[in-house]
């Protein structure tokens, strides 16, 4: 009999087993993002190479995930996806291709497919900012949006925070 799982089959199997997971020494952009609905937050770290071609190149990637199935295996999937893409490459890929890679999900998980493609977004926003490269202006605007979120999710987290300590002083 055929197992029921509320998630495709390649979500799991990357659940299950990440690939480049953890923190990297030394990255060359990192991208830190939250999940407004959730909370869930995720780090992409990247390493970026120039090749003979003189394109810089994605040539590492790593991420560390607070974050559900969904999250952590989606975050696996990508890391999969832009190992060896140029910048530009990776740039295009969005959360539908993700969701291509993966299958359809529950509509109530889809929000789960923007972090990781939100953190590759950021981390490469992050290698053109601290090499003081030309940052292009699409990639300008998603980070704006993209910092506000994380504002508003680390905010939230840092009020629980002080909450906890109320709630633990009286009890
Ligand atoms: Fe938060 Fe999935 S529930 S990213």
């Amino acid at each position: 009999m055929k197992k029921f799982t509320l998630y495709p089959e390649t979500i799991m199997k990357h659940f299950k087993r990440p690939k480049n997971m953890g923190k990297m020494r030394n990255p060359s952009g990192v991208g830190k993002v939250g999940n407004l609905l959730c909370g869930d937050v995720l780090w992409l770290y990247i390493k970026v190479k120039k090749g003979k071609d003189g394109k810089e190149r994605i040539v590492d990637v790593k991420f560390e995930c607070f974050g559900c199935v969904v999250a952590i295996g989606i975050s696996s999937v990508l890391t999969t996806l832009v190992k060896g893409k140029t910048l530009e490459e990776a740039l295009k890929i969005k959360k539908d291709d993700l969701l291509k890679a993966t299958g359809p999900l529950p509509p109530i998980k889809v929000h789960c497919s923007v972090l990781a493609a939100d953190a590759l977004k950021e981390a490469i926003y992050d290698y053109y900012a601290r090499n003081k490269l030309p940052i292009p202006e699409h990639l300008k605007k998603e980070h704006e949006r993209i910092k506000k979120t994380l504002e508003k999710v680390e905010e939230r987290f840092r009020k629980y925070v002080e909450l906890q300590k109320e709630i633990s002083k009286r009890v």
